[in-house]
C-alpha cells in the first residue's frame, strides 16, 4: 500500500489536502481496498476513482490552535482473512496573518513626578500576536496627536521593539498634571493588523513652588504699613498675610510663622489664617513702631518658606507719626545707626572730657563762667531739627525724655544730665542740641 501527498492547502471547509492512492496486487476480493482514517481529526477520505481517495478538511483549520496534525491512514482488503497496513501522514497548517496584536490590559497608566529626566522610562505596553513569524511579529509606534497643542512625540517616545515609553522632556505638574497618548502595535504582516491602545501619564508633584506671598507685597518696594489703634484689645485683628503656593496637596499647605518681632508677647499669628492679632491689649509703654518678620512654609518634605515684613504702627492717626519713612529703612540702616551709635558716644566722650576741662578752668577763673557756651557749641533750645518735632506740644523738647529716647545705650546718661542741669538757668542747651551739634561736626 502506497501513499502520495500531493499537497497542502490553506484551510476552506472542505478543502482538499491531498490525494492518496491504494494499490493492491492481489485479484478479486483480495485486491479490493478501503481506506480510513482516525477519529478525532478535522479531515475525511473521500473515494474518488478507482484506487485514489481525496484527503478533504472537514471544518476550519486553526493554525493558533493545532498547527500540526498526525493522520494515520489505514487501508484494508477485503479478503479473508483481511490485510491492512497503515501511513502516518504529518500535515502542518500553513499560516495567514489572521491575527491582529492584543495588548496585555485594555489601558494602561503610568506615573511619573515631575522634573523627571529626560529619556526617563514610563511604563512598557505589550501586545502579543500568535500569528507565525512576520505575521505575529509586533512593532510598537505612537499614534499622532497632541498634547497641550504640541506633538506628542514631544512628549514621549515609544520603543518599536520593546514597548518602553520614555520621557522625551521633563513635565512640570504646575502645568499639566495628566495626558493621554495612544500607542499602536502593528504586526509585520501583509497587509499588517493591528490595534491601539490608551496610556494615561498622571503627573505627581514635588514640592518645587516656594510660598508666594501676595500681601503684604514687596513690589516696588513700597512698604506697606498697617494702623494698629492705641485702644485695640488682645485678640483684636490687626492685619493678614495672605500667601498662596503653586504646588498642590501637602505642598501647598501653608502654615504661618512670627519669625521676629520687636516685642515677642504683642502679635501673634494664626498658624493657618496668617491673621495677626493683638496678643494683649495695648499699653501705653508699647513702642509705637511694631515690626514683624513672617515666615510662610508649606507641608511639603523638605518644605519651602518665604518671609515678608509687616510694620505696624501703634496710633490712631497717621498725623501724628513723626517719620513713616525711618520705618521702612529701620532694618537696612540699623547696621548705619549703630556705627552713629559709636560715633556719638566717642564724640560725647571727647566732648565731657572737654567740659570737665572748661570746668576746671571756670573753679580756677570764677569769674567767667558763660564762657564756655558762648561759642559755636551752645544752641538756643528754640532751635531744633524739626525731625524732632515736640512731642507734649510746648515747642520744646522735654530733654531728659527725649534725651531717654534717643541714647538708648544708657551709659552715657548721667553724663549728659550733667550738661543739661548745669545750663538749665542760662542757655538751654538741651540733650538734643548737643545731639545736633555733634551730627553736624560728623
Ligand atoms: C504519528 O502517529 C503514529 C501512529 O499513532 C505514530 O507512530 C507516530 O510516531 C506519530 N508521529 C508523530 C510525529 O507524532
Ligand atoms: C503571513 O500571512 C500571509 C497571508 O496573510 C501569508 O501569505 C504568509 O505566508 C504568512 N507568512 C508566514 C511567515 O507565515
Ligand atoms: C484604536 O482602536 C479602536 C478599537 O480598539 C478603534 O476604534 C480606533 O479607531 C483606533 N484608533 C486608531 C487611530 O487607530
Amino acid at each position: 500500500v502506497c501513499f502520495f501527498i500531493s499537497s497542502s492547502f490553506h484551510n476552506d471547509e472542505e478543502t482538499l489536502v491531498g490525494i492518496i492512492n491504494v494499490q493492491d496486487r492481489d485479484s478479486e476480493y483480495n485486491g479490493q481496498v478501503r481506506c480510513s482514517i482516525q477519529q478525532g481529526v478535522p479531515f475525511k477520505l473521500v473515494p474518488s476513482i478507482k484506487n485514489y481517495y481525496s484527503l478533504v478538511t472537514t471544518g476550519k483549520l486553526d493554525r493558533e490552535l493545532v498547527s500540526d496534525y498526525n493522520i494515520t491512514i489505514t487501508a484494508t482488503d477485503e479478503g479473508s482473512p483481511p490485510l491492512s497496513s497503515s501511513k502516518s501522514v504529518q500535515l502542518s497548517v500553513a499560516d495567514i496573518n489572521d491575527n491582529p496584536p492584543v495588548f496585555d490590559k485594555q489601558s494602561y497608566s503610568a506615573y511619573v513626578s515631575e522634573n523627571n529626566k529626560p529619556g526617563s522610562t514610563l511604563c512598557s505596553v505589550s501586545a502579543r500576536d500568535p500569528d507565525w513569524r512576520q505575521n505575529g511579529t509586533v512593532v510598537y509606534s505612537l499614534l499622532a496627536g497632541e498634547v497641550n497643542g504640541a506633538p506628542v512625540s514631544s512628549y514621549l517616545s515609544v520603543n518599536g521593539d520593546t514597548g518602553v515609553l520614555h520621557a522625551v522632556r521633563s513635565f512640570d505638574y504646575e502645568q499639566f498634571r495628566s495626558f493621554k497618548v495612544h500607542v499602536m502595535a502593528r504586526d509585520n504582516g501583509s497587509p499588517p493588523l493591528s490595534s491601539n491602545v490608551t496610556v494615561s501619564v498622571f503627573i505627581s508633584d514635588v514640592n518645587d513652588n516656594s510660598p508666594q506671598i501676595l500681601y503684604p507685597s514687596l513690589e516696588g518696594n513700597s512698604f506697606m504699613t498697617e494702623l494698629v489703634p492705641k485702644a485695640a484689645h488682645g485678640g483684636s485683628l490687626v492685619s493678614k498675610v495672605i500667601a498662596v503656593d503653586a504646588d498642590s496637596g501637602q505642598n501647598a499647605w501653608l502654615s504661618y510663622h512670627i519669625f521676629k518681632s520687636t516685642d515677642p508677647g504683642l502679635f501673634t499669628i494664626g498658624v493657618h489664617s496668617g491673621e495677626i492679632r493683638t496678643q494683649r491689649d495695648i499699653s501705653e509703654s508699647d513702642s509705637m513702631k511694631q515690626n514683624l518678620v513672617v515666615a510662610v512654609k508649606d507641608n511639603g518634605q523638605p518644605s519651602l518658606s518665604a518671609t515678608c515684613s509687616m510694620y505696624l504702627l501703634i496710633s490712631d492717626n497717621l498725623a501724628e507719626v513723626p517719620e513713616l519713612k525711618d520705618l521702612s529703612y529701620d532694618e537696612k540702616n540699623s547696621k548705619l545707626t549703630s556705627y552713629l551709635i559709636i560715633a556719638l558716644v566717642s564724640m560725647s566722650t571727647f566732648f565731657l572730657t572737654f567740659i570737665i576741662i572748661i570746668l576746671g578752668l571756670r573753679f580756677c577763673r570764677r569769674r567767667k563762667p558763660r564762657l564756655l557756651f558762648d561759642g559755636a557749641v551752645a544752641i538756643p533750645s528754640g532751635y531744633l531739627p524739626p525731625n524732632y518735632a515736640d512731642v507734649d506740644g510746648t515747642g520744646t523738647l522735654r530733654s531728659t525724655y527725649n534725651y531717654d529716647a534717643y541714647l538708648t545705650t544708657g551709659s552715657r546718661t548721667s553724663d549728659f544730665k550733667f550738661v543739661t542741669s548745669y545750663n538749665d538757668n542760662t542757655y538751654c542747651l538741651s540733650r538734643n542740641s548737643v545731639l545736633k551739634s555733634i551730627f553736624m561736626s560728623l
